[in-house]
């Protein structure tokens, strides 16, 4: 059971768990409008500190298409968090007045300290570099949409893999599940950190700089962008935001199946020249995004 639980890191729902929100979204997808009144009468909070467009959106429209409504804001300069208000008292305070929240913070942590507060079911939309644990669900039901399942996979996750959120939360969601190995491909500035890979079998991932004499070996590639954000230097960041491009030249050495995934925004990683192989099938995961959120809502709050 999903109802009032908070969702802050993947690990927070088992394998079974998870299963059943994938159905309940194929089963959404299928036939939306039986569930255009799933959620009438109830109200979820946004409590964005952090700029958004997929999440935030997503999570809007898919309260929206349940026939519920939302509250919330995008920038916390107009709310009283500019006055200097805690999160503990901010999230206390949204659960007087909506039944569920969602929040993102540039803060590793902020979520899971507001969760502890939260009389209302609490969702992580992205903390710092630390976890985006919906966007873990998007990907994985985008995965099993289009590779029938999330089991026997080789996957390449390619690009700042030391502060993407996005790929910390996926390779940990994804070694859950059986013969999964992992492709880490990034410039060494960037590499994905030791407490990911230490959970890991040390022959269940490879790390390189080599994007194309990776690509042949990939059921999947995830692609991410350099994280201007989380730079201290603007200077170190101009030097690798270039690293990778996939194009569609590039995409000649890649298995016909091999799917190209990303979580957006892309800023110079992938070529719109990509935009029209059918294997790039990044927007249509952030559709995804949309579905899987609408059965995250209704479980949560226990409404069918
Ligand atoms: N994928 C993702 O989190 O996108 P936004 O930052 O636009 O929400």
């Amino acid at each position: 059971m999903l109802k009032d639980r908070h969702l802050i890191e993947p690990e927070d729902f088992t394998v079974g768990e998870l299963q059943e929100l994938f159905e309940l979204g194929d089963r959404i997808i299928e036939s939306p409008e039986k569930y255009s009144g799933a959620c009438r009468g109830k109200l979820l909070a946004t409590l964005f500190y952090e700029p958004s467009t997929r999440t935030r959106f997503s999570f809007e429209a898919a309260m929206l298409r349940l026939g519920g409504q939302t509250i919330g804001f995008s920038e916390p300069g107009s709310s009283s968090v500019s006055k200097g208000e805690s999160i503990g008292d901010t999230i206390r305070t949204i659960g007087c007045y909506a039944d569920i929240a969602v929040m993102r913070h540039p803060k590793e942590g902020a979520p899971l300290l507001a969760s502890k507060k939260s009389v209302i079911p609490l969702i992580n939309a992205g903390d710092g570099g630390h976890q985006h644990p919906t966007q873990t669900l998007t990907d994985l039901m985008t995965i099993r949409r289009y590779k029938r399942r999330l089991d026997n996979l080789v996957i390449g996750l390619c690009g700042d893999l030391k502060f993407g959120r996005t790929v910390h939360s996926l390779v940990k969601a994804l070694s859950r599940y059986d013969n999964i190995k992992f492709v880490f491909i990034s410039p060494n500035e960037l590499e994905i950190p030791p407490h990911i890979t230490d959970k890991l079998d040390k022959d269940q991932f490879e790390i390189t700089q080599n994007l194309e004499g990776s690509l042949g070996k990939l059921d999947i590639l995830y692609m991410t962008r350099v994280q201007r954000e989380r730079f201290f230097s603007e200077d170190e960041y101009l030097r690798l935001k270039d690293f990778f491009l996939l194009n569609a030249k590039k995409m000649e050495k890649a298995k016909q199946d091999m799917i190209v995934m990303h979580p957006l925004p892309r800023v110079n990683e992938i070529s719109t020249d990509m935009d029209t192989d059918e294997r790039a099938v990044y927007f249509e995961q952030a559709k995804m995004g949309m579905y899987i959120r609408m059965a995250l809502i209704m479980r949560l709050l226990g409404v069918e």
